[in-house]
């Protein structure tokens, strides 16, 4: 596998927060192998690459969820990720489902990480979780479920329990699928405000091009068929400066012979089928309730 190309500063002037050395994620056999690379502390870090190639498994390696094939994690302050398992999450996740509980309330859902990691008393609780619906600008909705919320709505509960615990790192999967691309457009305004306004680091899986270049200073590009980071740096620079024909075809949605599709989603070749796939579900679905909406007993899942 050859050196990734690398357009800009990995990772910058930002002292190095999150580590991922020589990392193979994966499940029995790897789907990427010998990763190497740093995330900045406060950097909108973008994780893209075909449906398929491994982005969430990544994502899951990095927050401890899943362990590596081989290599490490480490993120600054924690450590080994893993060892967060049953102890206070140092982060956020909001996964690429949803993950809210339908039975419960936003509000509940929001508060669930502070009642379960925290001894504050329910006043104060409220007073947090009211705090957090304002910024993701729910305010007012918490005593709705979440299927009376529309798709964005949603995205936002599960932003603002991300958020609950004042962490100032956020992984996020696929934050914009699904929605309009106006919500959608809205959804990255409100993790653009996040990270230049409270400094959060945020770790982004996604796939839409518009959200790429609007939110993201940072991006490295995963390929299936060499099992690594085939580009890395800004996705900008690398939309209008590189030619390589993997991180043309990601970026223009061209086929890797050069050719531009007409239809995005009608593609040859794997990077160009980044669509992501309907995810399966870890955990039952709650068959009356929109998709984006799980029950989910495993209950550190909010994080
Ligand atoms: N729990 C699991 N056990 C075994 N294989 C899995 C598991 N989860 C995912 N996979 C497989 O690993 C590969 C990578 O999956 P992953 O979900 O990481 O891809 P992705 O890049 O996030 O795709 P998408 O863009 O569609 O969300 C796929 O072939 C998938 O079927
Ligand atoms: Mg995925």
């Amino acid at each position: 596998m050859g050196a990734p190309e690398i357009l800009s500063s990995r990772g910058g002037s930002l002292p190095g927060f999150i580590h991922a050395r020589e990392l193979s994620i994966g499940y029995g056999k790897p789907l990427m192998e010998n990763l190497d690379f740093t995330i900045g502390k406060g950097e909108v870090f973008l994780i893209l690459g075909g449906s398929g190639t491994g982005k969430s498994t990544l994502l899951k390696t990095l927050f401890g969820r899943l362990a590596p094939l081989a290599g490490s994690v480490e993120i600054a302050g924690v450590g080994d990720p893993a060892r967060l398992q049953g102890h206070r999450p140092r982060f956020g996740v909001s996964f690429q489902g949803g993950a809210l509980f339908g039975s419960l309330t936003i509000a509940q859902n929001v508060a669930l990480p502070l009642e379960q990691w925290t001894s504050l008393d329910a006043r104060t609780i409220a007073g947090i979780v009211d705090g957090k619906l304002r910024l993701v600008g729910l305010e007012g909705a918490g005593d709705r479920l979440p299927s009376e919320l529309s798709g964005g709505m949603q995205k936002r509960a599960g932003i603002a329990r991300a958020l609950a615990l004042e962490n100032d790192l956020l992984f996020l999967d696929e934050p914009s699928a699904g929605l309009d691309p106006i919500t959608s457009s809205e959804l990255d305004d409100l993790l653009i405000a996040l990270n230049r306004s409270l400094g959060l680091t945020l770790v982004i899986v996604t796939h839409e091009l518009e959200s790429i270049f609007k939110i993201g200073t940072r991006a490295i590009l995963l390929d299936r068929k060499t099992r690594g980071i085939v580009a890395d740096g800004d996705p900008r620079v690398l939309r209008d400066e590189s030619f390589d024909p993997r991180v043309r075809a990601f970026f223009h949605r061209e086929s890797v012979s050069g050719r531009r599709e007409a239809q995005t989603d009608s593609v040859q070749g794997e990077l160009l089928s980044s669509t992501p796939r309907p995810q399966p579900a870890e955990e039952p679905f709650t068959k009356d309730l929109p998709p984006i909406v799980r029950e989910d007993p495993f209950r550190g899942e909010y994080l």
